[in-house]
């Protein structure tokens, strides 16, 4: 059931050029159209929103956060991404002009359903993202977006959340294609790099050798500080979450501009920092962060694209990815933190596939 591998998890993690791939099957026609066939939205409805809010949990909320930037920058309509258990009780200012997009793996968590049904009493349309098909969200929604992940049994959610990602980036081009904010040109250069995605997962996968030596000469790590900005901070935040969530070591995402402002006394000699590079127009900007660290002595691992050989000067270890544009590089970047998380949780001997206090379904508020 394991297909060979030893744990749920590492299946899941090396699935995701096949999952990749199916979540974008049929929907990358040539040209710069995108198809969504259970997405009823007409152009209408879509040049009439004027507000988009994405309620989520855990894993799926980080990715709600890399589709708020991308649906903002595609789109040009505000975007805000919130934690579901937040939303409800913060009384949002949800109309009938708002568009709600949920994203949940399982469909069925409570604290993401209460939040749907309160978007959709105040009027709002809903698009549900989500990997099952008859779940409950996806029976509530308006429309339904689904993830072709497959069945994800380990509760650490990896290959929902690339797909999830995935998902983002083709509501963002269709957003931004009927609104006509961006260009055809623009749009088939996304297609073309979203098409190239499985192929490159598959690379950083074929060399997960270099993730699992880190791993093993980091694990007695006490605490680890994830830096990145812009998109990078939000798979920052996935990856602190899936190294706490498995191997129990504290982590902390921070956004890498932050660090200063109070807590860069957390950072002493030996501390595992891992650090995200692969925004090019930011590339200057983490250099000096990193800096900031290693000169309070961080262990310093970066993970950055191929082209970016020159930090290797700035840090420890690299692990690097395949270049791509900087819009979908939240895809492979988080690739190499999954696999850092599992093989310091087995170099640790924790129950992967079970972490404790953990559900894969979580259906209490
Ligand atoms: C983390 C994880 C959780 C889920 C969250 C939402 O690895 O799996 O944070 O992402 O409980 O679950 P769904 O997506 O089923 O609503």
């Amino acid at each position: 059931e394991k297909g060979g591998y030893q744990h749920f998890m590492l299946k899941e993690i090396n699935e995701q050029p096949k999952a990749v791939r199916d979540t974008l099957a049929g929907r990358l026609p040539d040209g710069s159209d995108v198809k969504l066939d259970d997405i009823k939205l007409s152009a209408d409805d879509i040049n009439k929103i004027n507000k988009i809010f994405i309620v989520a949990c855990g894993t799926a909320y980080h990715a709600g956060l890399v589709g708020k930037n991308l649906i903002e920058r595609l789109a040009k309509i505000p975007v805000e991404a919130d934690i579901a258990s937040e939303f409800r009780y913060r009384d949002p200012l949800v109309d009938e002009h708002s568009l709600t997009i949920v994203i949940s793996q399982s469909g069925e968590t409570a604290d993401t359903l209460a939040a749907m049904r309160e978007a959709k009493k105040k009027g709002s349309r809903i698009l549900a993202v989500t990997n099952v098909v008859g779940s409950s969200v996806a029976r509530e929604a308006d429309d339904v977006l689904y993830t072709w992940a497959g069945p994800e049994i380990a509760v650490a959610s990896t290959k929902a959340y690339t797909t999830q990602l995935v998902s983002m980036y083709l509501l963002a081009i269709k957003l931004g294609l009927e609104r006509g904010t961006i260009t055809e040109d623009y749009a088939e250069m996304l297609k073309s790099e979203l098409r190239q995605l499985s192929e490159k997962i598959q690379k950083i996968l074929d060399n997960q050798d270099t993730v699992q030596k880190l791993a093993d000469n980091n694990y007695t790590a006490k605490d680890v500080f994830f830096l990145g900005r812009g998109l990078d901070y939000s798979v920052s935040m996935e990856g602190s979450l899936k190294l706490k969530e498995i191997s129990y070591i504290h982590s902390e995402a921070y956004a890498a501009g932050e660090l200063k402002h109070g807590t860069l006394a957390l950072i002493e000699n030996g501390t595992l920092v891992i650090a995200l590079v692969t925004q090019k127009h930011l590339y200057d900007k983490m250099l000096s962060n990193i800096k900031e660290v290693t000169t309070r002595g961080a262990h310093v691992i970066a993970v950055a694209l191929e082209s970016m050989r020159e930090i290797e000067k700035a840090v420890d270890d690299v692990i690097y990815i395949p270049d791509c544009a900087e819009e979908v590089a939240p895809v492979l970047a988080v690739i190499p933190l999954q696999l850092l998380a599992y093989y310091m949780a087995v170099a640790r001997g924790c129950d992967v596939d079970k972490p404790r206090n953990l559900a894969k379904s979580v259906t209490v508020e």
